[in-house]
Parts: structure tokens; C-alpha cells; sequence
């Protein structure tokens, strides 16, 4: 008989409860089958709801023709994305602001999610992370997963070896330097989930810091396409410097309603540098030993939002989607709400009615008035007494869910 077991990673093991999302879904439905004659507006997890483009479509139905010909038939995808599409966005999102970046920079993915678990693989173990409070549960848990930080503690809800930056309405949700020195430091601008940013002032404070304390930002600009104030940056890279301190990860999920099709991208450049060790190669030889390249169909659908009538199109859906932010936003404030975010981002970070906790709010909607959000202290700490909605809903939908709400008073 065998004694010896094999052993788990014990990492996966100090994760608290399940992945947000997951647990909400599973409320959700939970609620839907014991109550089937309830219509349910979904406006919690940031999915889109609009279709794809119909540029998007058509590059898409072409490339599938090419597969159906041996002579135009793609097998594997070059690891680090086809030349097309890593110089389509090159040129669109950082030519065109004046960033300094190469095609041989950007590294196609699946997704931003993919992206930012894994960018912390070619890190140390003892490197300590910093994250905003509230934060998108990826980064933390990722780095749990990895036996990066520390001893959970239940009661405060907090990692021993992560440093929290706290986000909430008394610091207008922009993150302090912290006390502590940090390695890697997350940042998600617009921000996951407040719905709130930073000025392109503020971030050059943080590529300064970083290059000072030597720390790496891992920027996740996925939510870039709904600035709509001219004193944000769009990228990292219009900051002076971000170049030796800077990651990012873009996303197709937001910008172009990809959350079911995948394709995202970081961006590691080539003056990122852990003492004579570059970040670039290393991600280079971790994504072609852990990856196969994103579909060619899909990249194909990644080069047409580039095109001008993809570009055309795109703007049109993210201004649909932020009409919806601006019924919320409007809708609840009128309605006595303290309410931040939707104008360079579409999620809206409501304060929770009469000292409610967020998941006693996201119980009250569900149940009253039948709308699904997220609780805030889903995502930290800082995040009780917040709750977020999305503007990613139909337009319709939208209108009845904030109805719902209303009559509810407060
Ligand atoms: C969210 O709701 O926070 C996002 O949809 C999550 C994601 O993009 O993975």
C-alpha cells in the first residue's frame, strides 16, 4: 500500500469560499428555480449583452471561409499573435496617443482575466503585492493561489503579506501610496469595480513611485474605452517612464463585446527590467511554453475592431452602454442614492441604503425587486456598505430595473 499521497497545493486550500462570480450565480439561481415566474435584470457581473458588430462579424464569417480552403487554412497561431493584429494595435492604441510601445511588445491572449492571474507566475514567491480596496478578485486570489500572500484573516477579511490600499467616498477612491514598499502593484483604471479613475496626473505619481521603489505596476486598462474625460490617460504609457515600471492588460471583453468570443492583450516592454533579467523575455518564453495562441477567427474579429467601420460601430455600442450608466446613475441619485463612477466607466458603486450590508442589499434587490448586483464587500473590505451595477444590461432592461428600485423607495 502506497503511504505517501500525493499532495495538493495547499495554496488552493486557504481560498475562502468561491470565486465571487460563481457564488453569485449560484444565489441567483438558486432564487430563479424556487421562484420561476419572476423576471430576473441581471446587472451584476460587467457582461455584455449587445451583439457582436457587424464589422466584427463579417471579418469573423470571412475567416471561418479560410478554414474551409487548404490553401488558406491556419493551424497554430504564431504564440505571440498573428503580425496583423499585434500592429493593428500598435498603431491604434499607442501610435496614435504618442506611446512609444512595438508589435514585438504585445502578446495576444484570451482575455484580461487570463492575463492578470498569470503575469504573477514570472515573479518571485516573496514578492509582496499591493491592491487597491475594493479590488477585481482575480489579482488577490491568483496570488493566494500562487503562496504569495500570507494567513487569511476571517475577521478582517485581509491577507497578512498583501498591502490593502483602501478606495472608498472619504479618499474619492484614489488609492495612497502605501506605507509599506510594495513589488508588484495592481492597479485597474477605470477601476473594477468603484466605476471611478484617476487623472493622468495622479498616475504619473504612481510610475514615478514605481521607478523609485523599483516596484512593477500591473496596469489593467480593460475599461479604457469608456473614458470620457479628457484629463485620464488611456494608457499607462502616456506617462513619462512607464516604460521601465509597467505592465498592461487590454481587453476585447468591454470595448467590443468579447466576453464570450476571448481575445485580450498584455503589454511587456522591453526596458522592464528585474536587474539585468527582462520581463519581456521571460513572459515570451512562459506564454509560448503555456499557450497556443488565440484562435485565428478570433484574431481576425480582433483586427476588424480596428478597422473604420469597426471603430465607428464600437463607439456607438459603448455609447449605448453608457446611456444605460447614466439612467442608473441619474435614476438612483434622484431616488436619494449616493452614487459614484459611470462617466469613465460602466459600473455604477452605490452606497448601500440605511447601513445595510452589501450582501443584505443584494438579498433586499433580489428578492424585492428581482435586479441582481454585486455586493461591494465581494470585492474587499473596503468594499461593505458599497454595491455595484452595470451598464452593460439592455437599454429596456436598464429602465425596469431602476423602476424597480425606485418604487421600492429608500
Ligand atoms: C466583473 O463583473 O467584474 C467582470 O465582468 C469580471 C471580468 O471581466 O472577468
Amino acid at each position: 500500500m502506497r503511504i505517501d499521497m500525493v499532495k495538493v497545493n495547499e495554496n488552493y486550500q486557504k481560498l475562502p469560499g468561491s470565486y465571487l462570480f460563481s457564488t453569485i450565480a449560484r444565489k441567483v439561481n438558486a432564487y430563479s428555480e424556487a421562484n420561476p415566474d419572476k423576471k430576473m435584470i441581471r446587472l451584476g457581473i460587467g457582461d455584455v449583452t449587445q451583439p457582436l458588430a457587424p464589422a466584427i462579424i463579417e471579418a469573423m464569417h470571412k475567416a471561418v471561409d479560410e478554414m474551409a480552403c487548404a490553401e488558406t487554412f491556419h493551424g497554430y497561431a504564431p504564440d505571440l499573435g498573428y503580425e496583423f493584429l499585434r500592429s493593428a494595435i500598435v498603431k491604434n492604441d499607442y501610435l496614435a496617443r504618442n506611446c512609444d510601445i512595438a508589435v514585438d511588445e504585445i502578446f495576444v491572449s484570451d482575455g484580461a482575466k487570463s492575463d492578470s492571474g498569470n503575469i504573477q507566475e514570472i515573479f518571485a514567491k516573496n514578492n509582496r503585492i499591493a491592491v487597491c480596496d475594493p479590488v477585481y478578485p482575480v489579482y488577490v486570489d491568483s496570488n493566494v493561489m500562487a503562496g504569495r500572500t500570507g494567513t487569511y484573516d476571517a475577521v478582517s477579511e485581509t491577507w497578512s503579506d498583501v498591502i490593502y490600499m483602501p478606495c472608498t467616498m472619504e479618499n474619492d477612491f484614489v488609492p495612497e501610496f502605501p506605507r509599506e514598499t510594495p513589488d508588484l502593484i495592481y492597479l485597474c483604471l477605470p477601476n473594477n469595480p468603484t466605476g471611478t479613475t484617476i487623472t493622468k496626473d495622479a498616475l504619473q505619481g504612481w510610475v514615478d513611485y514605481a521607478n523609485r521603489c523599483k516596484a512593477v505596476i500591473i496596469y489593467d486598462a480593460a475599461y479604457e474605452a469608456y473614458i470620457s474625460e479628457k484629463e485620464v490617460a488611456h494608457s499607462i504609457y502616456e506617462c513619462e517612464g512607464a516604460r521601465t515600471c509597467a505592465i498592461e492588460l487590454k481587453s476585447f471583453s468591454k470595448n467590443a463585446g468579447f466576453t464570450g468570443v476571448r481575445l485580450g492583450y498584455a503589454v511587456v516592454p522591453k526596458d522592464l527590467k528585474c536587474g539585468d533579467v527582462s520581463l519581456n523575455a521571460m513572459w515570451a518564453r512562459r506564454h509560448g511554453t503555456k499557450f497556443n495562441g488565440a484562435p485565428y477567427i478570433v484574431q481576425r474579429a480582433g483586427e476588424a475592431v480596428y478597422s473604420e467601420e469597426g471603430k465607428a460601430q464600437l463607439k456607438e455600442q459603448v455609447a449605448y452602454y453608457m446611456r444605460n450608466a447614466a439612467v442608473i446613475k441619474n435614476g438612483l441619485t434622484e431616488a436619494g442614492y449616493t452614487v459614484f463612477g459611470g462617466v469613465n466607466a460602466p459600473y455604477i458603486w452605490l452606497k448601500t441604503p440605511e447601513g445595510m450590508t452589501s450582501w443584505a442589499f443584494f438579498d433586499y434587490l433580489l428578492e424585492r425587486a428581482n435586479v441582481v448586483g454585486t455586493p461591494g464587500a465581494g470585492f474587499g473590505p473596503s468594499g461593505e456598505g458599497y454595491f455595484r451595477l452595470t451598464a452593460f444590461g439592455a437599454y429596456e432592461n436598464t429602465i425596469a430595473a431602476l423602476e424597480r428600485i425606485r418604487k421600492l423607495g429608500l
